[in-house]
């Protein structure tokens, strides 16, 4: 697990600088950049199964995922630290016609965040969702393990968490994604502090950046999280890692 300064989401400037350089579909769930999302590869199980869900999603940054989870039936809280973020995502749920609800707070805080806001956290949710921010959240292994035990608290039994991380070979990526300061998740570390805090693995998923001729040609609807400036790589390596993991 390595670990840098952590980016500044606190700042309205640096906010502002990650929403400018991502175009982010709120149609599809999305599972990292230039790949594809929820529709095509289907880990959340049939769509209709989604119909009234209860669904976290930890750093939901402008919430898309839960605007397009929303779309689809589900109720969904979209929980993050930064004020700037929540504002860009209660305007886009506006836009987008969906009612989901917005909490601030850290995440290493999260179940007393929940109860605060009058949210019993344990057993409530039927998914839980984390994408590119537990790296943000959480400093080194033992911040993870606590992020995982109060993620396993706040699901029913048999409650699924889906994990989506940079892939720890995403070293090769350039522009944009240099500047973010992250923790980088061994698989390793990621599988023993899964399977420790009492969830079974059932799928982990690499995700490598397309063609971008076809990318281009196919555009936001099969790849719902592009960037403006497109991120290339120059080697066939994964770019991001999926965890799909159930409570047991
Ligand atoms: C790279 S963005 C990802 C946003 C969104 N999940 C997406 O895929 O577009 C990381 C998000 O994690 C949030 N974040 C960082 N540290 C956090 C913390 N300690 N608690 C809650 N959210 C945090 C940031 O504010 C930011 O919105």
């Amino acid at each position: 697990m390595t670990h840098k300064k952590h980016s500044d989401w606190q700042s309205a400037e640096f906010c502002k600088k990650y929403l400018s350089a991502v175009n982010i579909s709120t149609g599809d769930v999305h599972y990292g950049i230039s790949s594809p999302g929820e529709r095509r590869l289907r880990l959340m199980g049939k769509p209709e199964n989604l119909r009234g869900k209860n669904v976290l999603e930890i750093g939901c940054g402008a919430a898309q995922n839960c605007i397009a989870l929303s779309k689809a039936g589900a109720q969904c809280i979209g929980f993050d630290i930064s004020r700037h973020m929540l504002k860009e995502a209660a305007r886009l749920a506006r836009r987008n016609r969906v009612r989901i609800r917005l909490l601030r707070g850290d995440a290493k805080d999260l179940c007393d965040i929940l109860k605060a806001n009058n949210v019993r956290p344990k057993d409530m949710f039927d998914m839980v969702l984390s994408v590119y921010s537990a790296g943000f959240i959480c400093k080194n292994a033992c911040d993870f393990t606590h992020f995982l035990g109060q993620i396993e608290n706040c699901l029913v039994i048999k409650g699924t968490f889906i994990l989506c991380l940079p892939h720890p070979k995403i070293e090769h990526l350039q522009g944009l994604c240099r500047e973010f300061t992250e923790t980088i998740f061994s698989i390793n570390a990621v599988m023993e502090c899964l399977l420790f805090n009492g969830f079974n693995v059932e799928r982990v998923v690499e995700q490598y950046i397309e063609c971008p001729a076809k990318m281009e040609k196919e555009g936001i609807e099969n790849y719902p999280f592009l960037l403006k400036n497109h991120c290339a790589s120059k080697t066939q390596k994964p770019n991001s890692i999926i965890y799909v993991a159930r409570k047991s």
